[in-house]
């Protein structure tokens, strides 16, 4: 059986003649005929004129004879057999058939194979495909082979597969499965094969399962219909006595890329953007399009631009296609953005959104600016009714005259406060600010820019006819400038209420020393005095030495206050006018200083300088005595110090009243001089008591010796009790008494 086919292959080795590809194509011509029937014959591929194919090997005729019109490979002794022509693609297959062979030997067992006759395409440009074709057989216990030549591969192959049916029920239908029906792959490059077929199983159970056994190579997607039933008869070879096969091409078979692009006569690679593609199939070469082009490759202008946008599926645009010769980019519609393609960024919208954030960022723009307008018109209207509220303020304060008048004095140390400049001070009013606070108003501890430490004092409303009077008076204490008076630094007046700033006095009230600290009796007499001392000078002061004379009215231990070495600063200016008259002045009077107010002012209602002397004298009192001014303790003839002080003398019995270190400290003599001084400050007459300058010539007097106080306790007296001012003086014939911060004063005209 070997020697067999091996001698079969042999002859076609011998008996195919070399073929030599001759005619030298030119291009395709239009008039060509490209059809037979329903088949197309594309370049190089051609019929009747030689221009109309590559050569021969590419003669195509057609046989319009028969119906439908059957296309001929043209053998020109070139091939062995015609090939019918089923389809040609320029991939480089044609579709034609072949015969398949058949055993249907009924006879007994016999063991010779049956070989069809060799065919081969030896020298020509075609081979049979073997990505395209199976060889098959179909049978119970057959044994098929195919025998081959390659000439890449150099080598003859045998390949083949046995059919088996156990059990006829298996066999399956439609397809080739192994039973009944065997397929095999085949090695490329096939120029030339045999095929051999015989059958191992016995002619008795043959005859039952089916007489014939086939094979052949046929086109792997050819549906063979398959089925048990074709086994037992012989309709399948009626039916299929040729079957498709399709065989590769090459432009050239005995010419790689390389070489064939180089000669440029017989290249076949005619049109524009094509290329040489080495066949995987053995010697030889294929065109092809470049990508993105397709058409003919084999003709001038045949690979035309594929336009991938036409076809949805062809482009991977996600919106906008655009084709370009060769390929196509991706673009965005507008008002979209992205790369446009569907594996990159593709297209998000933007116009749309664009709008919508343009709204509501104008929106929100035009908003704000509307609120901030707003706001700033507001401010500025609340600015201006402030400023014009200050404005107004100041000049129903009298700041314009005020300020004229501080104007002319060109003063430095006197001050018109910004209502601004006392809120920073005060912290706003801070409740914790607060010192004092009475029926005049309250008190609060500021500190100014400048770390200077003030006692701001806001009065309550006050009467606007008052206002003139209360400018001259503030005028006025601007200029009092003695070192035992509380200094006025400034006031403010762009509020309701005019704003008083004084210098801050730190430590405490001389009430406080004599009545609350419970260190009286570590005072001594000498520094009681000095203190008495001060108290006088400062009021002389008042009195005698300001531009004007100016009263207190208000003289207590409470208004009396002491710096840290304990000098006397006496404080409370110039505002007792101003403090309405209510109920609760009454009450303030009485509660607060009662006791010192002067009986003869009390009674008619004038007030003179006298008046301050008759206060001073139940200062100097209380120094001495330690008692307090109005005590509900004492007796009720005694409850005024200044009546029990009286009667004592009266009674002789000064001694008893005195506090103890007074008592101890000072010569019999010198607490005479002082007690006789202080008599004559509380005479009921005012014009009896001595003026304030007097009270100082004695104390100064008193302090520096014990001895002549005889003589000068009769002269001062002499003295001093001549020159005495009226109450018909007082121009504002009201007494005025506030609270226990507060210290009344009056002008005198
Ligand atoms: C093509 O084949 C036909 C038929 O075999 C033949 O008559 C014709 O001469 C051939 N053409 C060429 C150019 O060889
Ligand atoms: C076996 O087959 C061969 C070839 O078909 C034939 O020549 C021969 O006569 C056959 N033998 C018998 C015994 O039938
Ligand atoms: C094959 O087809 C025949 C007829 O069409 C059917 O009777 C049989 O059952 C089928 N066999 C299989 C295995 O499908
Ligand atoms: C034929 O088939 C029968 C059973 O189906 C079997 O017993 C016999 O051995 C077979 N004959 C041959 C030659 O295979
Ligand atoms: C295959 O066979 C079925 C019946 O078995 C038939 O209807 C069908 O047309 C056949 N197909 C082909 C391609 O022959
Ligand atoms: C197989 O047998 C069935 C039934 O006899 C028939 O219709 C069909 O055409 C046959 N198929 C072939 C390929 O012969
Ligand atoms: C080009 O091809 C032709 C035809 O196949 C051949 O005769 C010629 O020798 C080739 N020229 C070259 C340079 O290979
Ligand atoms: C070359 O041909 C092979 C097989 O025919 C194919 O797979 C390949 O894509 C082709 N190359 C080009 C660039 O066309
Ligand atoms: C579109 O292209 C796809 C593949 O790219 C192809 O399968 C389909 O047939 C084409 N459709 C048309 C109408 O050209
Ligand atoms: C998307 O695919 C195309 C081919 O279909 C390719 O040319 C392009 O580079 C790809 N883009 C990205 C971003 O991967």
């Amino acid at each position: 059986m070997a020697l067999h086919w091996l001698v079969h292959v042999f002859l076609w080795c011998l008996s195919l003649a070399t073929i030599s590809s001759s005619s030298s194509a030119s291009s395709s011509s239009m008039k060509c005929q490209r059809r037979c029937g329903k088949i197309k014959i594309p370049f190089p591929f051609g019929m009747g004129d030689p221009n109309c194919f590559r050569n021969e090997w590419f003669n195509v005729t057609c046989d319009e004879s028969v119906t439908p019109p059957k296309a001929l490979l043209a053998n020109n002794d070139l091939l062995e057999e015609d090939f019918e022509v089923l389809d040609i693609s320029l991939e480089g297959h044609l579709t034609t058939k072949k015969e398949i062979i058949h055993d249907c030997r009924s006879k007994s067992y016999n063991d010779t194979d049956i070989i069809e006759t060799p065919i081969s395409f030896y020298g020509s440009p075609y081979s049979f495909s073997n990505t395209r074709n199976k060889f098959t057989a179909v049978g119970c216990n057959t044994l098929a082979y195919m025998t081959g030549y390659t000439p890449t591969a150099g080598l003859i192959f045998r390949v083949g597969c046995i059919s088996n049916c156990f059990g006829i029920r298996r066999v399956m239908n439609g397809s080739c499965t192994g039973i009944g029906c065997c397929q095999s792959s085949i090695p490329p490059g096939i120029i030339g094969f045999q095929l051999g077929i015989n059958s191992l199983s016995s002619d008795a159970n043959r005859s039952r399962l089916g007489p014939c056994s086939y094979a052949f190579l046929v086109d792997q997607d050819f549906n063979l219909n398959f089925s048990v039933f074709n086994l037992s008869k012989t309709s399948f070879l009626d039916r299929n006595k040729q079957v498709p096969v399709v065989l590769d091409w090459v432009a050239s078979q005995n010419e790689i890329c390389e070489a064939a692009i180089k000669n440029k006569t017989d290249y076949a690679c005619l049109s524009e953007n094509s290329h040489c593609n080495d066949s995987i199939n053995g010697i030889g070469y294929l065109c092809s399009c470049s990508p993105g082009y397709s058409g003919n490759p084999y003709i001038h202008e045949g690979c035309k631009d594929i336009d991938e946008c036409k076809n949805k599926t062809s482009h991977n645009c996600n919106q906008v296609c655009v084709n370009m010769p060769g390929s196509y980019h991706c673009k965005c519609q507008k008002g979209y953005h992205g790369d446009g393609w569907n594996n990159g960024t593709r297209c998000t919208a933007d116009a749309k959104e664009l709008p919508v954030l343009k709204v509501i960022l104008g929106t929100g723009l035009s908003l704000l600016f509307l609120l901030i307008a707003s706001t700033w018109m507001y401010w500025l209207w609340r600015k201006r009714r402030s400023m014009k509220l200050k404005e107004k303020f100041f000049q129903q304060n009298g700041g314009l005259v005020l300020q004229q008048k501080i104007n002319t004095r060109r003063s430095d140390t006197f001050k018109i406060f910004t209502i601004e400049e006392l809120k920073r001070a005060t912290k706003n009013y801070c409740a914790s600010k607060i010192v004092g606070q009475g029926g005049f108003g309250i008190v609060y501890k500021g500190v100014l820019p400048n770390k200077k430490v003030v006692a701001i004092k806001k009065s309550k409303l006050v009467d606007a006819s008052q206002i003139d009077q209360f400018i001259n008076e503030l005028d006025i204490l601007s200029q009092v400038n003695h070192r035992n008076v509380v200094k006025l630094l400034g006031c403010c007046l762009e509020d309701q209420v005019p704003i008083l700033v004084y210098e801050f006095i730190s430590n405490g009230t001389l009430y406080h020393h004599i009545h609350e600290a419970g260190h009286l009796p570590s005072i001594s007499l000498e520094n009681r005095l000095r203190i008495a001392t001060e108290i006088a000078e400062a009021l002389a002061y008042l009195h005698f030495a300001a531009s004007m004379p100016i009263f207190h009215r208000d003289i207590k231990s409470a208004n009396i206050l002491l710096d840290n070495n304990f000098t006397v600063k006496v404080a409370d200016f110039g505002v007792s006018r101003l403090v309405p008259i209510d109920h609760t002045q009454i009450t303030t009077l009485v509660q607060g200083t009662w006791g010192y107010l002067d009986p003869e002012c009390f009674q008619t209602g004038k007030l003179t300088d006298k008046s301050d002397v008759y206060s001073f004298g139940v200062v100097l009192l209380e120094l001495l005595t330690g008692e307090k001014a109005v005590c509900l303790n004492r007796s009720h003839e005694d409850r005024n110090l200044a009546m029990y002080f009286v009667r004592k003398m009266k009674e002789n019995r000064l001694f008893q009243m005195l506090e103890e270190r007074v008592r101890s400290e000072a010569s019999v003599e010198q607490l005479m001089a002082i007690a006789q001084l202080t008599l004559r400050c509380l005479k009921l007459n005012g014009e009896k008591r001595p003026t304030m300058k007097e009270v100082v010539v004695d104390l100064q007097g008193l302090r520096g010796f014990q001895n002549h106080h005889s003589v000068h306790d009769q002269e001062s007296e002499k003295l001093l009790c001549e020159t005495s001012q009226g109450c018909k003086e007082d121009a504002g014939g009201q007494y005025s008494v506030s609270g226990h911060f507060d210290i009344s004063l009056t002008l005198s005209r």
